[in-house]
């Protein structure tokens, strides 16, 4: 399977962190810099995303499967759009976890962002319990199923998927090369399963404690096609570094 055709990507999950005027330093220092081989973006809270998308990329970190109407407190898809979004995270870990959002939730996000002309990017991984019974791929599937099944082959090209292990996500314990790659192995895997021209074009990126110093050897990696950025993407210096390692 060619890992050239893929263009690498690098995203920043602000989480709910930061303030305008960190916006503000963002938008100033990144545009300082060109990345030629490496699309980035930025995905921060809500309020920040309008004053920062007509500098870069940007994404937000939720989106509602619905498109309108009495759904306080939720954005569409297209409101997103409206804001100069090009991206969506869905189904994070903590979205999961503290929203109680199931696989089948995550697709039906997946979905509205795609009718909104957003990419999706979704998200996967196991925690610590899974990985000490050796049940990774097993979970891992058992995520993607619902994705895989109800997304058309057209659908799933336009997805971006992100593998981040619960236990690695901002406990600064990253997952060795070798395990991330065997993840992503799988995950493509289970891609191709369904369309080896699937599997060959969707992006698979890492997500957990990325970090400069780390970057580069996870990057290197076959089937690693760039990372979800929390920690680190929050300052400056590293988010650029980080997105130097894929470039
Ligand atoms: P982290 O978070 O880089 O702080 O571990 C990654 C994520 O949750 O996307």
């Amino acid at each position: 399977m060619s890992t050239h055709s893929r263009k690498p990507l690098v995203a920043g999950n602000w989480k709910m962190n930061g303030s305008g005027s960190l916006a503000e330093e963002f938008s100033i220092a990144m545009q300082q810099h060109t990345f030629n081989r490496v699309d980035v973006v930025v995905c921060p809270p809500y309020p920040f995303l309008q004053s920062l998308s007509g500098k870069f990329a940007v994404g937000a970190q939720n989106v509602s499967a619905l498109q309108n109407g009495a759904h306080t407190g939720e954005v569409s898809g297209e409101m997103l759009k409206e804001c100069g979004c090009s991206y969506v995270i869905v189904g994070h870990s903590e979205r999961r976890q503290d929203q109680n959002e199931s696989s089948d939730n995550v697709v039906e996000k997946a979905v509205a962002a795609l009718q909104a002309g957003l990419t999706p990017i979704v998200c996967v991984g196991e925690p610590l319990a899974v990985r000490e019974q050796n049940d990774v791929h097993g979970y891992i599937s058992d995520q993607l199923a619902p994705l895989l099944g109800k997304l058309t082959n057209e659908e799933l090209k336009k997805c971006i998927l992100a593998y981040e292990p619960i236990w690695a996500i901002g406990t600064g314990k990253t997952a060795t090369p070798e395990q991330a790659q065997d993840v992503h192995a799988f995950i493509r895997s289970e891609l191709a399963a369904k369309s080896t021209e699937v599997a060959d074009k969707v992006r698979v990126l890492y997500g957990g404690s990325v970090k400069p110093d780390n970057a580069a050897e996870l990057f290197a990696q076959p089937d690693i096609d760039g990372g979800l950025i929390g920690g680190a993407s929050l300052k400056v210096n590293d988010f650029v570094a980080i997105c130097q390692a894929a470039n």
